[in-house]
C-alpha cells in the first residue's frame, strides 16, 4: 500500500484535534466484556487477606468470595477464573487433593454457581496448587512425566466440570492434554464444557507473585518449569502449540504472559482467527500497580497496557485489575 498524499494535503493531526474525534476514529477499545477477573480462594481463612506481592489483590475465604462475586457482577464483570490456596498439609507428591470432589475449588464453584448462575467460571486445570514440589504434574525423578500427568488432569477436569465450571483452562503445558480432556468430556456428556487452552504459555519469571498467592513458591523453590513451559525465545513454536490444541478440541486459546508477548498474541490471532485470550500475569500487574501506588506512573498505564492487548488482537484479557478498570471505563 502506498499513500501519495503529502503535507499539507495530509495532516494526521486533524483527527487528533479533540477527544470526540480521537474516539471516533479509534481502532480498538476496551470494554467490561473483555475483562476476566482471577480470584484466589484460601482454605481456613476468615474474611479476606492481602497478598504482599500483589498490591490491592486479596485472597478470599469460601464465604467472602460470594460477596466479591456479587460486587463483580455489579461492576459488569461476568467471568472469573478461580485459583485455590490450599493447606500445605493437604499437598503431596501426586497432588491427590486435586481429585477430591469436595476440595476447596469444587465447593467454591458449586457455591458460586448456586447463588450466581449467571457468573461464568473458569477453572484452572493443573496440579501446582496441590503438589508438595510445586510442579504442574507428576514427577518421575526430577522430571515431570507427561503421560502419568495426563491421567490426573483428565480426572481433575471431570470433577471440575461436574462441579459446574463453565470453562476448563488447562495451564499445565503437557502434550496431548486438550485431546484427552475433550474426549473425556464428550464421553461423560459434558459436551458444552468449554476448553480454554493456555496454549502458548511461556516459562516466565513474571509468574512470581502468583506463586506467592497460591502458596506454591516455597514448594517449587529453585526448580524450574522449563521442561514443559515454552522458552521465551520462541515464536514458531507458539504457532505449533496453538495448531495442535485447536486440532485437539480447544475452543479458545491463550497467550501468557501478555505485555512482553504482544507479538505472539498478534501472530496467533492473525494466523488462526479463533478466539484468543491473553493473560496480564501477576508480575505485569504488580510492576504497574506498585509504580502507580508510588506515584511514579499515572494510573492510566493500566488501561494503556490492557488496550495494547486489544490492539494486538486479544478478544479477552485475564487481569487482576478487571474490576477497577471496568468501573473506571464505565464511569468515564
Ligand atoms: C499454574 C498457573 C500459573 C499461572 C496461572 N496458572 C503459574 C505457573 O505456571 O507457575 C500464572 C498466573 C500469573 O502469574 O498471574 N499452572
Amino acid at each position: 500500500m502506498h499513500i501519495d498524499r503529502k503535507f499539507p494535503t495530509s495532516r494526521l493531526r486533524r483527527l487528533r484535534a479533540n477527544n470526540t474525534l480521537i474516539n471516533l476514529v479509534s481502532e480498538s477499545s476496551l470494554s467490561s466484556n473483555d475483562l476476566i477477573q482471577p480470584l484466589f480462594i484460601k482454605e481456613n481463612l476468615k474474611g479476606t487477606e492481602k497478598i504482599d506481592s500483589m498490591p490491592g489483590v486479596l485472597r478470599y475465604s469460601k464465604e467472602s468470595v460470594l460477596d466479591e462475586v456479587d460486587d463483580l457482577l455489579e461492576n459488569n464483570i461476568n467471568t472469573i477464573a478461580l485459583f485455590p490456596a490450599i493447606d500445605s498439609s493437604k499437598k503431596d507428591s501426586n497432588g491427590n487433593e486435586a481429585l477430591n470432589k469436595s476440595n476447596l475449588i469444587c465447593e467454591s464453584i458449586q457455591k458460586i454457581k448456586t447463588k450466581f448462575p449467571e457468573m461464568l467460571i473458569i477453572a484452572d486445570v493443573a496440579l501446582d496448587p496441590y503438589t508438595d514440589h510445586g510442579h504442574d504434574g507428576i514427577l518421575k525423578g526430577n522430571y515431570v512425566d507427561n503421560d502419568l500427568t495426563l491421567d490426573v488432569l483428565k480426572a481433575q477436569s471431570l470433577i471440575l466440570a461436574e462441579s459446574g465450571a463453565d470453562i476448563l483452562a488447562p495451564s499445565d503445558m503437557m502434550d496431548g492434554r486438550i485431546g484427552i480432556i475433550r474426549e473425556a468430556l464428550e464421553t461423560a456428556d459434558y459436551k458444552n464444557t468449554i476448553l480454554l487452552s493456555y496454549a502458548a504459555k511461556y516459562n516466565s519469571k513474571f509468574y512470581g507473585p502468583f506463586r506467592d498467592a497460591v502458596k506454591s513458591a516455597s514448594n517449587l523453590g529453585k526448580s524450574s518449569k522449563s521442561s514443559y513451559q515454552m522458552s521465551p525465545t520462541n515464536k514458531d513454536e507458539a504457532i505449533h502449540e496453538v495448531a495442535i490444541d485447536i486440532n485437539e478440541g480447544a475452543d479458545i486459546v491463550m497467550v501468557k504472559p501478555g505485555m512482553p508477548y504482544l507479538d505472539i498474541i498478534s501472530l496467533i490471532k492473525n494466523t488462526f482467527k479463533v478466539p484468543t485470550f491473553a493473560y496480564q500475569v501477576s508480575g505485569e500487574y504488580s510492576m504497574l500497580k506498585l509504580a502507580i501506588n508510588k506515584g511514579w506512573l499515572d494510573s492510566d498505564v493500566m488501561i494503556e497496557s490492557l488496550t495494547s492487548f486489544k490492539r494486538a488482537g486479544a478478544d479477552a484479557i485475564l487481569t487482576y485489575a478487571a474490576k477497577e478498570i471496568s468501573r473506571e471505563i464505565n464511569t468515564k
